[in-house]
């Protein structure tokens, strides 16, 4: 099978590139305006004409992705395309994450996204909010390729924060914690959200803080995902409603292993459907391409042997996520 490094792309010329970000960035203007969110995805890689590149914009801070060997245009014409935007976007800063094909020739990938200067513009602050449908999450726009906030989650976000008032909710794979923070903006009576990195859920804490909410009687936990299940059901806690968006693959250093999500999909679900009470609800997130809809589904039957499914229901990607199928899929299944 062809991956999509494979692909060969052709280089947009300056106008062509242009036009496509223009009016990439002209579609989401009503999402613009609106102000439901602060941030947003402006550019939608191949979906927007432009391979390999996606420009995300939190608040007055730009984020440009450019994928080596799939991009539509090279650094330097991008470059100046961007600068030529900004204006008109109304952003300050720019920072750009660089995925090279060859990662080893690279160093740390991660570290080499660190530094305050802007690729274009002003220093942003190393952290500051940005609104979402009345939340509050919190971005570091230079720190590694994490900026915290998947965006593609809005939708969801807000679906999870509609469904959990007195919910004793469960995130798993929190990541910094925007699951989490939606449930209790919805009313959940009590939140778990699990990470193997400290880190992430430090920077949930926070927050936390900047909704106001008191992470008092919520439980942060860092852990396995495979092991929190192991020791959820020793301690006979069970949930209505888990959220799970694992990562395609991840490295776990104690002990060391790999977590893959295409070859652990069954043992993710069996260990979600185990914990969920009757008539509770899973939200399962994936952007494996290869784990399609057929494929989720079967695991999900195959998790449930023992039990029954009342409602599957696909969920739809955020306005300016379209025209990918198959960037990503979430689904909400209910459980008798
Ligand atoms: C795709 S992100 C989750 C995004 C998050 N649900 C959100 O909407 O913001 C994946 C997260 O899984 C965590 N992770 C990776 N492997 C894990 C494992 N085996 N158990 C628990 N967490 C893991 C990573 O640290 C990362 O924070």
């Amino acid at each position: 099978m062809r991956s999509r490094e494979d692909e060969q792309v052709e280089l947009l010329k300056d106008d062509a590139l242009m036009v496509r970000l223009r009016a990439a960035i002209e579609r989401r203007r009503p999402m613009v305006d609106s102000g439901d969110a602060t941030a947003l995805r402006l550019v939608h890689d191949a979906a927007d004409g432009v391979s390999g590149i996606v420009v995300e914009k939190f608040e007055r801070v730009l984020v440009v992705q450019h994928h080596e060997g799939r991009a539509a245009a090279e650094l330097d014409r991008l470059k100046a395309a961007i600068e030529s935007l900004m204006e008109s976007i109304g952003v300050e800063s720019v920072y750009l994450k660089r995925f090279v094909r060859d990662r080893s020739a690279s160093g740390d990938a991660d570290d080499a996204h660190r530094g305050a200067t802007p690729w274009l513009g002003t220093p942003a602050d190393e952290e500051f909010a940005i609104r979402e449908g009345g939340m509050a999450f919190l971005i570091r726009p230079y720190d590694g390729f994490s900026t915290g906030l998947f965006l593609e989650h809005r939708d969801n976000r807000a679906r999870i924060r509609s469904m959990a008032q007195g919910k004793v909710v469960l995130n798993l794979f929190a990541y910094t914690c925007g699951f989490s923070i939606a449930a209790l903006s919805g009313g959940a009576e009590e939140v778990t959200s699990v990470d193997l990195s400290a880190r992430y859920l430090e920077w949930g804490r926070r927050n936390f803080a900047a909704n106001e909410l008191d992470a008092e009687g919520h439980r942060f936990i860092r852990d396995d995902a495979m092991k929190f299940y192991e020791r959820a059901r020793r301690q006979e806690r069970d949930y209505d409603l888990i959220v799970i968006d694992p990562p395609t693959f991840a490295r776990i250093k104690k002990p060391k292993g790999v977590f893959v999500l295409a070859d652990q999909i069954d043992d993710v679900l069996v260990g979600a459907v185990d914990r969920l009470r009757p008539g509770g609800t899973i939200l399962f997130a994936t952007n494996d391409r290869r784990l399609n809809r057929k494929v989720v589904e079967a695991a999900f039957h195959s998790a449930t042997a023992q039990r029954k499914i009342q409602n599957i229901e696909w969920t739809a990607l955020p306005g300016d996520f379209q025209g990918d199928p198959d960037y990503a899929r979430s689904v909400l299944v209910k459980i008798r």
